[in-house]
């Protein structure tokens, strides 16, 4: 799988709980970026 989830992906399919935390904060990042981008800050995706 390719794309913004395929580390996340890849971090959940090897039970790495770091690595799968870490990748879920940048995913959760870039959508941010995205929302604050197109002018739709309050699209907020919640932590872990
Ligand atoms: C390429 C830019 C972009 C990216 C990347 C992006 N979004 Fe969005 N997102 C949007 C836009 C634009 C809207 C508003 C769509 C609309 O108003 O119809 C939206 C809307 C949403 C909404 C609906 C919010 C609401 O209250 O209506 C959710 C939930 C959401 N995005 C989650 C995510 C998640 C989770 C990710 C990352 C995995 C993500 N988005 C990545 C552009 C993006």
């Amino acid at each position: 799988m390719n794309g913004p989830f395929s580390g996340l992906v890849s971090a959940l399919g090897a039970n790495e709980t770091e690595q799968a935390t870490a990748a879920y904060a940048a995913t959760r990042q870039q959508c941010a970026s995205c929302h604050v981008a197109v002018g739709r800050p309050s699209i907020v995706i919640s932590g872990l």
